[in-house]
């Protein structure tokens, strides 16, 4: 009993120096640092010690912001703990941001956990911008994502289309019903790692399967990684290692596999064709003389996020775009009209249809204003400054809600609705006009230098995926209608709440 009672005393002290004394510093420094005349963006009310948190748990994140933000103005201070925010839900807040502050944003704040393979100390997608950041963003540009290198692999892209055609094909044949999601995952991942290990990824071996395996179990810890984004530090200099065992459980095994696939790769560097994405990588790691030395760690780091964020990005999206599209009969008709008109019924969709198919680049893009995956975009203030007026403390932490700013009544008509059309009414604007006004409003790629490099691509990829299935399949769907629900709680990527379960159909198409 004795135990039991000094045990809960200890705990109680411990808490109150993680969170008490946290929240004190907070706002001994927030509030008495001057402000050179300025006033810091309206608060909501806020609750001692545990601050907005309570308004944040109701529903997903995006949404309880969006409603604060409603409610409170589009520029807004709040904290949870000890950790101050700036949310930010308009268009011209975003805009102004990107604009005039993108150096100072360009950071995404603390590691969570250092050593785990996704969003850890070697990864690419926290690290700042400095000289690891420019050097591998140059690299990542010439070598995989820049428009000539997705040029030099869009052979690459339509064997594995005509691939998922194949499989899709042979579960019409069974009447299989198939997860759409899932289908669309393994797809992206099978394209991704041919596209950067070539030959060393085997799709007959199933490392498309395994690494969307990955995704999936990381993407079930997302809420993990957000409380130890918060506590990780301080819990971890009291020695309290929370978290983080459970996170590096799956971090180390999906490394294992990383490096079983690296250690192929360069065994058979002189048998197979490799790609010029991971030779260049390689040659950053061996040569002694490079323009920048990165390590083993930071090429397993990369590949890991790239499957894990750029994977998770693209099949997300285009199990939305699915969603909607299967709900909305006459958009689907429309859509099969216009690929039927360009493509025909002889071929299967290939890339080089994609500009002419604009109906198709509307829906996605409808999608993406709808359901961004990124539905809210973390960075961190690294200096003072001023956003529409107000006064930012350096250390602010800043969230971007993409999802409110594309559904914002104010900026977009009948904000909630799935209307495509609205993307193919843009082109009455002049070129240099319509990127002005698209950038200050749609944001599903989020924006300044620490933007999505990896637009066009994922762009490709979910549009020709959406063409196969619509070109060459009908699909019954399992239920009476589709749920197009979002799924709950804290996600790293904005999903639907139950998997696209349906069957495919043999339209008559022939090859
Ligand atoms: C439809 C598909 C995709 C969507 C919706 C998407 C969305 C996003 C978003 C919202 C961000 C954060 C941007 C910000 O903070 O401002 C991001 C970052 C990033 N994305 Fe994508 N993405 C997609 C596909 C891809 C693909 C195919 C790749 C590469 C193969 C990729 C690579 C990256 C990388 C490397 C970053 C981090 C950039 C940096 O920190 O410098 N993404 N993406």
């Amino acid at each position: 009993m004795t135990i039991m009672v000094s045990f809960d005393f200890l705990n109680c002290l411990i808490f109150a120096l993680i969170f008490l004394v946290p929240t004190l510093c907070y706002f001994v420094f927030f509030f008495t640092k001057p402000n050179n005349g300025f006033d810091m963006p309206p608060s909501a009310p806020s609750l001692p010690i545990i601050g907005h948190l309570h308004l944040l748990l109701l529903d997903s994140i995006h949404k309880c912001f969006q409603k604060i933000s409603s409610k409170y103005g589009p520029i807004l201070h709040l904290h949870i703990f000890h950790v101050p925010i700036v949310l930010v839900s308009s268009a011209s807040a975003a805009y102004e941001i990107f604009k005039s502050h993108d150096t100072n944003v360009s950071y995404r704040g603390d590691i969570a956990i250092d050593e785990c393979i996704v969003f850890g100390s070697s990864g690419y997608f926290r690290a700042p911008c400095g000289d690891y950041w420019k050097f591998m963003r140059k690299l990542i540009m010439a070598r995989a994502l820049g428009p000539q290198a997705l040029d030099r692999s869009r052979g690459v892209r339509a064997f594995e289309l005509e691939r998922f055609h194949k499989n899709l094909l042979d579960k019409a044949m069974k009447k299989e019903t198939v997860k759409i999601g899932e289908e669309a995952r393994i797809l992206v991942n099978n394209t991704l790692g041919k596209m950067s290990l070539g030959s060393s990824f085997s799709v007959e071996n199933n490392d498309g399967k395994k690494v969307s395996e990955f995704s999936i179990q990381l993407a079930d810890l997302s809420h993990m990684f957000c409380v130890a984004q918060i506590f990780h530090k301080p819990l971890e200099k009291l020695g309290i290692s929370l978290l983080k065992t459970q996170i590096m459980e799956v971090s180390n095994r999906f490394e294992e596999l990383l490096e079983k696939i690296l250690v192929n790769y360069e065994n058979n560097v002189d048998k197979h064709q490799g790609t010029e994405f991971m030779d260049a990588l390689l040659a950053a790691y061996q040569d002694e003389n490079t323009e920048y030395k990165i390590t083993r760690n930071h090429i397993k780091a990369l590949l890991a996020e790239l499957f894990f964020g750029a994977g998770e990005s693209s099949s997300s999206t285009t199990r939305w775009a699915m969603a909607e599209i299967l709900s909305n009969p006459q958009i689907l008709e429309r859509l099969r009209e216009e690929i039927d008109s360009i493509v025909g019924k002889t071929r299967l969709i290939q890339e080089s249809d994609l500009p002419k198919l604009p109906y198709l680049q509307a829906v996605v893009k409808e999608s993406l204003r709808l359901h961004p995956v990124g539905a809210v975009l973390p960075r961190e203030f690294t200096q003072d400054c001023t956003i529409g007026g107000f006064y930012i403390h350096e250390g602010t932490s800043l969230v971007i809600n993409a999802y409110a700013v594309m559904r914002d009544p104010n900026i977009w008509e009948d904000p909630n609705e799935f209307k495509p059309e609205r993307f193919l009414n843009s082109s009455i604007l002049g070129k240099e006009e319509e990127r002005k006004e698209q950038a200050l409003k749609f944001l599903p790629f989020g924006g300044g230098r620490r933007g999505c490099p990896g637009l066009h691509l994922g762009y490709t990829l979910v549009e020709t995926t959406i063409g196969v299935m619509v070109q060459c399949f009908d699909w019954e769907i399992k239920g009476d209608k589709i749920n197009i629900e979002e799924g709950s709680g804290l996600k790293f990527f904005l999903d639907l709440a139950h998997p696209l379960e349906c069957t495919p159909l043999l339209r008559t198409i022939n090859h």
